[in-house]
């Protein structure tokens, strides 16, 4: 043979080689039947691993359908109450209020209101003993008129500072209503530190803050403003709330919150800030929660009423996809239908 003619076959013996090799390594192996995809599937999602966020508003018997959220209401503590025994008795492993008030004021002085919707709440839940954890959302844009997440200064800015005695207040009335775990969402500078100093010089040392530390401002938050009336009245959140462009800044407003206090970190929304859950997980040692927001769960649950997709597999799938990229803690409006399916789930 000559040299030429040896050299394409060395390179004929190679390919087949590389072929053969190839063909033993099969990953479709293991996707096989549904019992070797289970014995090799690497993420589950746990009942306990979810909250379920509730919209409390007054009354008693209520249960008032939220048009923007499809399956979603607004209940009367009475029924938030029945609706968190509901949820513990599937596993869920949490809950977290947002209250909508009787009225609205500037300061929005009934979010810290002992008698306030919210507070009320917590107290009857409290009294039912569940296992479950509960916590409160710390903010006030459901309670200002202005809808904005603090009280105004003369220029029409959000006042940090002032917003910051607020959410010391308010925190302290949650967890003296019997909130585990205060969750403040106002996205205001050194939110996490006057949280912690409140509690502590109240009493309430063992009250935990998970801080939404990585809070983008999202389209995606539409649904729960209709849901809780929320809507600024004027302007938008941008000027406290993180350009959804921004990684590296997350990352700086979660290594604030660890320095501040913060038990555990969170990234909203969830589906569209899966890298930074990724990066939270891997940079922290805290627990890192997601909140899949109003959007993404209003975008599932229209599309299944339309017949466009399987809403119970998309669901699953999107949660299951948060916590594959490190989310232990899931804030999901799905979470008791969730908990449901994953009784036949293997
Ligand atoms: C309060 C708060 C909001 C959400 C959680 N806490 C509203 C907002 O920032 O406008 C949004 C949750 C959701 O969309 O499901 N600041």
């Amino acid at each position: 043979m000559t040299p030429a003619a040896e050299a394409s076959t060395r390179q004929t013996v190679d390919a087949v080689d590389d072929a053969q090799v190839r063909l033993r390594v099969r990953p479709r192996r293991l996707r096989r039947t549904p019992a070797l995809r289970a014995l090799v599937r690497e993420t589950r999602v746990y009942p306990a691993m979810l909250v379920a966020p509730l919209f409390v508003r007054p009354g008693s018997g209520m249960r008032q359908p939220i048009e923007s959220m499809p399956g979603q209401a607004r209940l009367s503590p009475d029924v938030a109450a029945e609706e968190a025994a509901r949820l513990a008795d599937l596993g869920v492993g949490g809950i977290i209020l947002f209250g909508l008030p009787e009225g609205k004021d500037p300061f929005g002085t009934g979010a810290s209101a002992d008698d306030g919707i919210v507070q009320d709440a917590f107290r009857r839940i409290r009294a039912l003993q569940l296992p479950l954890v509960a916590i409160a959302d710390t903010c006030m844009c459901e309670y200002t008129d202005h809808g904005h997440c603090g009280p105004l200064a003369a220029d029409g800015s959000i006042d940090n500072d002032a917003a910051l005695r607020r959410l010391a207040e308010i925190a302290v009335s949650q967890a003296r209503a019997g909130a585990d775990i205060v969750a403040p969402s106002a996205m205001m500078d050194g939110q996490v530190a006057a949280i912690r100093a409140a509690l502590d010089a109240e009493g309430f040392g063992q009250t935990a803050i998970m801080a939404y530390a990585a809070k983008h401002a999202s389209a995606f938050y539409g649904p729960f403003r209709d849901a809780a009336d929320s809507a600024p009245a004027f302007g938008d959140r941008r000027g406290y709330q993180m350009d959804p462009a921004n990684g590296r800044e997350a990352m700086r407003e979660m290594a604030l919150d660890v320095a501040e206090g913060a038990d555990i970190l969170l990234v909203k929304p969830a589906l569209s800030g899966l890298d930074l859950i990724a990066a939270a997980r891997a940079r922290f040692d805290l627990p890192i929660a997601a909140y899949q927001v109003s959007g993404e769960y209003a975008m599932i649950a229209a599309a299944a009423e339309r017949g466009w997709l399987d809403g119970r597999r998309a669901m699953l799938e999107a949660v299951t996809a948060i916590v594959r990229a490190g989310a232990g803690i899931v804030l999901t409006y799905a979470a008791g239908d969730i908990a449901t399916w994953l009784r036949d789930e293997r």
